[in-house]
């Protein structure tokens, strides 16, 4: 076998269930701002894995609110986009901003889409406060706000995040973001578990040097 088509037996079954794919598809002109189209892929992915442990939650609401929930920041202008993330935001007011906008734009997706089985009413809640609200409104809500904080600790994320940054986002920087940020947010006892072992070995890594005499590649 040669190692193109291992690969593609690795990824064969996809990300996006094919119920959401139409959803995807009108989502994506709207987040192509800020590698927002990159992280709503892998906040899916990341859903997906959540809800194995979490029987309770609704896969067909978390999902389709997870494509959805960060269309609003193409209304946000660009140059502003940076100002309402990061370590000391300037533009917290550009946060509700998004989750206000989504949810209209969202609501006209879902009524031209029309995916079946799908509460629109639960999803449109969901994306309504999926940043600003600190408490989740049900399990499905809880799955989805958890699987949007751990992106930042996937190799896509801390990638893009680092990237954004440039030169301020030291290891040190990224780990005192998560840590005050962030982390305390997660709801779950999965996305909890999964935030503290990945900030974990964060700080391993940046403690290699006092272990290994500064002898490590
Ligand atoms: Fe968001
Ligand atoms: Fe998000």
């Amino acid at each position: 076998m040669s190692e193109a088509k291992s690969y593609e037996v690795l990824l064969e079954d996809g990300v996006f269930l094919p119920r959401d794919l139409p959803l995807w598809e009108a989502a994506k002109p709207y987040l192509d701002v800020r590698n927002n189209d990159e992280h709503t892929v892998g906040v899916y992915a990341l859903a997906r894995m959540l809800l194995r442990d979490m029987p309770e939650a609704d896969e067909s609401v978390v999902l389709p609110a997870v494509v959805l929930h960060d269309v609003g920041w193409k209304t946000v202008p660009e140059e502003e986009l940076f100002n309402a993330i990061g370590s000391a935001p300037t533009r917290l007011d550009l946060v509700r901003e998004h989750e206000v906008r989504g949810r209209e734009i969202a609501a006209e997706i879902l009524d031209r889409v029309k995916p079946e089985g799908v509460d629109i009413d639960h999803v449109l809640a969901i994306i309504d406060g999926h940043d600003t609200r600190d408490t989740a409104i049900s399990p499905s809500d809880a799955v989805m706000k958890d699987a949007d904080k751990a992106w930042r600790l996937t190799p896509n994320g801390i990638r893009l995040i680092k990237e954004w940054y440039g030169d301020e986002a030291t290891d040190a920087w990224f780990v005192e973001m998560v840590e005050r940020r962030s982390n305390p947010k997660m709801l779950t006892p999965v996305g909890i578990a999964f935030a503290r072992a990945i900030t974990a070995s964060l700080k391993a890594d940046m403690m290699l040097d006092r272990y290994m005499g500064g002898s490590h590649a």
